[in-house]
């Protein structure tokens, strides 16, 4: 998506080889002309499918989530991040390892609002080591449901996340894909990659 290259080129900033800072426009304050159009690409992409439900998991995927499901007329689910491990009941949970802070967590989405007649995207900001991602397919399998695919603002594909989920037979679509980066300079995979 040119349109978000260019903004992760303007304003995005590099604070290490692995960690883009987009919370000029994306991730802190939020370019609303922007997720809405985020949204009616990734509605456009998938849309040939028969989606009911868009998931997320919160915080920073809700406004991708919105904005997807919006474009498509359904719905949008976010999962809630619960620290320790409860057993809920009624609530589908998988446990997310967070690289970052080295701890497990457990997501969760209640059982009223999945189901096994559900279609379903996933959409997130970032795909990294893919460990939530892979948490929210764990859920939509947990809940008998159908996925259609995962969609993501920006992958970066020197991380192991998208590997991981096309092994387990996930189709992914990222709208930037970081080749490498390092300050003052991303370099993206060509088009025909995507
Ligand atoms: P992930 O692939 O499952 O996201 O795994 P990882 O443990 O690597 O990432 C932890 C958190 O950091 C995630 O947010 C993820 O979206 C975010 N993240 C990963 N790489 C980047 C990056 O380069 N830049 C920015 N800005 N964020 C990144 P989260 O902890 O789930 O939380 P939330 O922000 O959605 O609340
Ligand atoms: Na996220
Ligand atoms: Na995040």
């Amino acid at each position: 998506m040119k349109l978000l290259k260019e903004r992760i080129c303007q304003e995005g900033l590099i604070l290490s080889e692995t960690v883009l800072k987009v919370d000029s426009f994306l991730n802190h304050q939020v370019d609303t002309e922007l997720v809405l159009e985020i949204g009616k690409e990734f509605a456009q992409i998938f849309g040939d499918e028969p989606i009911t439900k868009v998931l997320t998991v919160e915080a920073s995927g809700i406004q991708f989530a919105m904005a997807t499901a919006a474009a498509l007329g359904v719905p949008f689910l976010y999962a809630k991040k619960k620290k320790a491990i409860t057993q809920a009941e009624k609530m589908y949970s998988a446990s997310v390892f967070s690289f970052t802070r080295q701890e497990t967590y457990q997501i969760c989405v209640s059982q009223k609002y999945l189901g096994p007649s559900d279609k379903v995207l996933i959409v997130d900001d970032f795909l990294a080591t893919g460990a939530a991602l892979i948490g929210l397919t764990d859920i939509v399998k947990e809940a008998g449901a159908q996925l259609v695919g995962c969609g993501c603002v920006i992958e970066k594909s020197f991380q192991e996340g998208r590997n991981w989920l096309e092994n387990k037979g996930v189709r992914v679509h990222s709208l930037a894909r970081i080749a490498s980066m390092s300050p003052g300079k991303v370099e993206f995979l060509e088009e025909h990659h995507l």
